[in-house]
């Protein structure tokens, strides 16, 4: 398996994958929706033979806090075939996600999600109570991946959540 940036021949299939994952559309069109905007900053793909059988999406968001604006990330979704699933393809889907962020000097990462499942990767909902977020509460965690990533703030996801973050 390799893990890769996202192609364009490849959204047919990303679309299957997460409407798989997640027994229905909405995902998927956030996905879409999200590319077609150039929100989607990076989209990877678990590439399994030529086949796609995961895939983790991360876009932009702002972070306001008087009259500074920091970019952060967002972290969804990410899907897995339901029959290749606990095998370690999410692990490496979001591994690599936060390699590639880090290495572009991306500072922090906000996910919605179980954290059963986000604090494997550090995710963790200590602190975001400061921020205001529609989404603030014990599902809605941070992974701050440089000391100077902000502490505070207003948070405005990208146009294609629908305006509720
Ligand atoms: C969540 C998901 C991406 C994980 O992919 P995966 O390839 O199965 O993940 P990994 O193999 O790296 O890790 C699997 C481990 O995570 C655990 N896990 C998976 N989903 C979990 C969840 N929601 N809460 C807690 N643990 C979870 C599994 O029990 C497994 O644990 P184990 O290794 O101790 O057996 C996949 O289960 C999926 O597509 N789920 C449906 C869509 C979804 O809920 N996405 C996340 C929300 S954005």
């Amino acid at each position: 398996m390799i893990i890769r940036r996202e192609m364009a021949e490849d959204t047919a299939a990303i679309r299957q994958v997460i409407r798989a994952a997640f027994g229905g559309d909405d995902e998927a069109d956030l996905v879409d929706r999200l590319r077609a905007d150039g929100d989607l900053m990076l989209s990877l793909v678990a590439d399994q033979d030529g086949q796609v059988v995961g895939h983790v999406g991360f876009s932009r968001l702002s972070i306001t806090d008087g009259s500074q604006s920091t970019p952060g990330v967002s972290l969804a979704p990410v899907a897995v075939l339901p029959e290749k699933q606990r095998k370690g393809v999410g692990r490496a889907l979001i591994e690599a996600g936060h390699d590639q962020l880090r290495h572009a000097g991306e500072m922090v990462v906000f996910v919605l999600g179980d954290p059963a499942y986000y604090s494997r990767f550090g995710y963790s909902a200590d602190g975001t109570s400061a921020f205001d977020c529609a989404y603030v509460g014990p599902y809605f965690q941070w992974l701050r991946l440089s000391p100077l990533a902000p502490l505070a703030g207003t948070i405005a996801y990208a146009p294609a959540f629908g305006g509720s973050g």
